[in-house]
C-alpha cells in the first residue's frame, strides 16, 4: 500500500489529474540518449506518465536493457528501444515530443561551454534527423550547453526547411526547480507552494532567478540572502558536479525536471489551459534572438513568450551582466551550425 500510495502521487505528480486518459489523445514521446545518467530515470518516469502512450527509447547503445526493463512497469505507455544510427528514423518516426539528453556531461573544474566540441556535432546530427523524420514534433533541448545546442537546432532546422520557433525548447526548468527549493528553504515556506521564475539562459551568470517575483512572498529575506541565492541557483549545477567528483552531473534532479518539462508540453499539446513554465526559446523580449523567459503552452507548442514583469534593481543589474555571454554563446551555435 505504501507503494500504491507512492504510484499514485507520481501519477499526480506527472499531472493525470485533471485528464482521464479515455479523454486524452495518444502521444509518442522519443527520448534521444535514452540509456546514459539522465536518459534512464527520465524514461522512467516517462513511462509513469499516463499521457504517453509510445515511448521510444534511443542512444548509440544499451537502449534495447533499458526498454525491457521500464517495459515491465504496469502503466500504459508502450515502449521500444532502439540502438545505433540506422534505427533512428524508426525511433523517431511519428513522436509528438523528441527529449535529448544526449552527449557528455561535466566533470568538475568544467564550464558548460567545454561540453560546445563534442555536444555541438551530436545535437547537430539528431536535429538533422528530427528534421527528416518528425519535422511537427516538439524538441526539448537538455544537451549542454543548452545555450549554443538550441541555436545550433534552430539553424539545422532552417536550413532543412522545417523550422518553427514555437516547437524548439531548451530545457531549463532545472534552474527554476532549485530556485524553488533554494528559496523555501532559506525562507522557511513550504516547498510545494514555491514558485520562482528564472530567466536569461542555462549557464552560470546566465541564469538570473527572479526571486523578487517569487511567491509566497516573504520578508524573511535580506538582500544578502537574495545575493547568495541567486549565486547558489546559478551554480546549482557545479555544486553536483564537484559532489560527484568526476561521475558526472546532475542526472536525477535533471530527469525530474525533464519530466515536468515535457508534462507540461503534452498538456499543452492537449489543451489544457495557462500551462505555464519557464523555457529557453526564440525570443523577443529582449535584444537577444533566444531568451529564456516563462512560456505559454499551447496546442502548436509555444503560445506566448510571457514578458520579464518588473526587476529589482538588483535583477536588472543581472540581466545586464549576462547579455554578452549569453549573446556569444548564441552566435557560438550558429556558426558551429553554419560551418558544419
Ligand atoms: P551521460 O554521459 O550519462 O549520458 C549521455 C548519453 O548520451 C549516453 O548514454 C550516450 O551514449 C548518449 N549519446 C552520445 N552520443 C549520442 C548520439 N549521437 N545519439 C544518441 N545518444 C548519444 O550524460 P548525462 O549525465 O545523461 O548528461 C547528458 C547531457 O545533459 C549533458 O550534455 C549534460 O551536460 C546535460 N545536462 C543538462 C542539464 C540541463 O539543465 N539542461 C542538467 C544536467 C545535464
Amino acid at each position: 500500500s505504501m507503494l500504491r500510495s507512492m504510484e499514485s502521487a507520481l501519477r499526480r505528480a506527472a499531472g493525470a489529474r485533471s485528464f482521464s486518459s479515455g479523454a486524452a489523445p495518444g502521444r509518442k514521446v522519443a527520448i534521444l540518449g535514452a540509456a546514459g545518467g539522465i536518459g534512464q530515470p527520465l524514461s522512467l518516469l516517462m513511462k509513469l506518465n499516463p499521457l504517453v502512450t509510445r515511448l521510444s527509447l534511443y542512444d548509440i547503445a544499451g537502449t534495447p536493457g533499458v526498454a525491457a526493463d521500464v517495459s515491465h512497469i504496469n502503466t500504459a505507455a508502450q515502449v521500444a528501444g532502439f540502438a545505433g544510427e540506422e534505427q533512428l528514423g524508426e525511433a523517431l518516426e511519428g513522436s509528438d515530443i523528441v527529449i535529448i539528453p544526449a552527449g557528455v556531461p561535466r566533470k568538475p573544474g568544467m564550464t558548460r561551454d567545454d561540453l560546445f566540441n563534442i555536444n555541438a556535432g551530436i545535437v547537430k546530427s539528431l536535429s538533422t534527423a528530427i528534421a527528416k523524420y518528425c519535422p511537427h514534433a516538439l524538441v526539448n533541448m537538455i544537451s549542454n550547453p543548452v545555450n549554443s545546442t538550441v541555436p545550433i537546432a534552430a539553424e539545422v532546422f532552417k536550413k532543412a526547411g522545417t523550422y518553427d520557433e514555437k516547437k524548439l525548447f531548451g530545457v531549463t526548468t532545472l534552474d527554476v526547480i532549485r530556485a524553488k527549493t533554494f528559496y523555501a528553504g532559506k525562507a522557511g515556506l513550504p516547498v510545494e507552494d514555491a514558485n520562482v521564475p528564472v530567466v536569461g539562459g542555462h549557464a552560470g551568470i546566465t541564469i538570473l532567478p527572479l526571486f523578487s517575483q517569487a511567491t509566497p512572498s516573504t520578508n524573511a529575506l535580506s538582500h544578502e540572502d537574495i545575493k547568495a541565492l541567486t549565486k547558489r541557483t546559478q551554480d546549482g549545477g557545479t555544486e553536483v558536479v564537484e559532489a560527484k567528483a568526476g561521475k558526472g552531473s546532475a542526472t536525477l534532479s535533471m530527469a525530474y525536471a525533464g519530466a515536468v518539462f515535457a508534462d507540461a508540453c503534452l498538456k499543452g499539446l492537449n489543451g489544457v489551459p495557462d500551462i505555464v513554465e519557464c523555457s529557453f526559446v526564440q525570443s523577443s523580449i529582449t535584444e537577444l534572438p533566444f531568451f529564456a523567459s516563462k512560456v505559454r503552452l499551447g496546442r502548436n507548442g509555444v503560445e506566448e513568450v510571457l514578458g520579464l514583469g518588473s526587476l529589482s534593481d538588483f535583477e536588472k543589474q543581472g540581466l545586464e551582466n549576462l547579455k554578452p555571454e549569453l549573446k556569444s554563446s548564441i552566435e557560438k551555435g550558429i556558426k558551429f551550425a553554419k560551418e558544419n
